[in-house]
């Protein structure tokens, strides 16, 4: 008899984590585009975090964390989402004291004990950026951009971004009375979850994909806004008109952690089963203090991986190999030699190269940049060599040139060579 492993739980064997590897690099590589850095924190924590910032009456805290007393009798949990921990790391690092905002990213397992479902674990994986110290509504924008972007690059399709504000904690107060006074009779007409859920957090009741047909004429929190929280709204919707990123507002959409202030959003694709967010996050301006900090803004956002990989599959889809710049091919042994001092130069210039380590014939070495999905091609034989010069090749086009030995360099990392592929 042997061990099988615990619900919820998954074996990621070659093969599968190789796609797994595909998506990280590519999340990886957006962060440093969009300028955030990586910051690993412990996969657990002392229990009050959650309690304190996750919030207390949060599925997540009451029902889902994996909690236990350590042999120093310390209260400490797993972590079940990324944004409690990655906040306590930049007050007691004091990051708030740096210059500049922290744009901090992060990538990792997270624990739940949940329904094992298609989509749903006890141990899962989440892509996540947390950006600190600032109100400013294109930064909102800039992080929603971020996480479309990833969707777009991994080789999703159909995701939707649904965008909310939620206000501030004031604000939520007077709309749940307001709400309440609508729900309250038709309680009897709700369904057994929205019962339950309703006195003690009558907001997540509208977002309940069974009864909406129940909710028509039902106040909308974006009513109850005061102007600077409309304004917030209005600008981090113009932001996002800029980058033309598509959005539908929802303003039933609220999301199942307690911090959320401003902006709220989520990340939305057919496919898996019953599940429909892939990915979510938004604005939490009072986090920071209420896990006894300086009174720091802060704008993040989580990303399912397991549900980013199952629609991959589901749409046939696979994450795109990494591209490399160049493949260079030499014909002829003192080509050979000038190709060695080229591709190390291109490497020093930061550009991306490779070239034959086995001894193949042209064909074949072409057959390779094809599968390193190399951008261009640049073919040197001894002709060409005793002119000085190189035959390069846009891959994507087919389109040859024939460029100078001493300046192919600058024309690989000149941006106004074509790169539009
Ligand atoms: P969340 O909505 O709780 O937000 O989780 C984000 C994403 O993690 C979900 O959309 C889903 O893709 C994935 N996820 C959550 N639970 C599970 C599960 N049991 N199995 C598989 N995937 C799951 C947060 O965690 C926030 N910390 C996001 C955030 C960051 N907000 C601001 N900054």
């Amino acid at each position: 008899m042997g061990f099988q492993k615990p619900p919820g739980t998954q074996d990621i064997l070659p093969g599968q984590s190789a796609k797994w590897q595909r998506v990280e690099a590519i999340a990886r590589e957006l962060c440093r585009r969009f300028g955030f850095g990586e910051i690993r924190t412990p996969v657990f924590e002392t229990t009050e975090l959650y309690q304190r910032g996750v919030g207390e009456t949060t599925d997540i805290v009451e029902k889902e964390m994996y909690t236990f007393i350590d042999r120093g009798e310390r209260s400490v949990t797993l972590r079940p989402e990324g944004t409690a921990g990655v906040v306590r790391a930049y007050v007691e690092n004091k990051l708030y004291g740096e210059p500049d905002i922290s744009k901090l990213y992060y990538m990792g397992p997270m624990f739940r004990y949940e329904r094992a479902q298609a989509g749903r674990y006890r141990q899962f994986h989440q892509f996540g950026v947390e950006a600190l110290g600032s109100t400013d509504p294109s930064l909102d924008a800039e992080v929603i951009a971020l996480g479309y972007t990833f969707y777009t690059e991994v080789g999703l399709s159909g995701v939707r971004v649904e965008l909310n504000s939620v206000g501030t904690p004031e604000i939520r107060a007077a709309f749940r009375e307001e709400l309440l006074a609508f729900l309250r009779p038709k309680r009897e007409l709700l369904c057994q979850d929205c019962q339950a859920r309703m006195e003690r957090n009558p907001l997540r009741v509208l977002d309940c994909k069974k009864d909406q047909h129940h909710f028509e004429g039902a106040p909308s929190i974006l009513d109850s806004l005061d102007e600077a929280c409309t304004a917030h709204f209005e600008q981090v919707k113009a932001h996002l008109d800029a980058m033309n990123i598509p959005y539908v507002v929802n303003p039933r959409m609220v999301r199942g952690l307690d911090y959320y202030t401003h902006t709220a959003f989520e990340y939305k694709a057919e496919g898996i089963g019953a599940i429909d967010t892939i990915g979510g996050g938004g604005r939490y301006n009072g986090l920071v203090a209420d896990v006894g900090g300086p009174d720091q803004p802060g704008v993040g956002l989580g990303l399912g991986l397991e549900r980013t990989l199952l629609l991959l599959e589901k749409q046939g889809a696979t994450p795109p190999e990494p591209q490399i710049d160049i493949y260079l091919v030499a014909l002829g042994e003192a080509a050979e030699r000038e190709v060695t001092r080229l591709l190390h130069e291109l490497r020093l210039r930061g550009l991306a190269g490779e070239r034959d380590y086995l001894g193949r014939k042209m064909k074949a070495q072409m057959k390779s940049a094809d599968r390193l999905r190399a951008r261009y091609t640049a073919i040197l034989g001894d002709d060409e060599l005793a002119k000085g010069e190189i035959a390069l090749k846009h891959m994507a086009s087919g389109e040859q040139q024939t460029v100078r030995l001493t300046e192919l360099a600058d024309r690989l990392t000149t941006p106004n060579i074509e790169r539009n592929e």
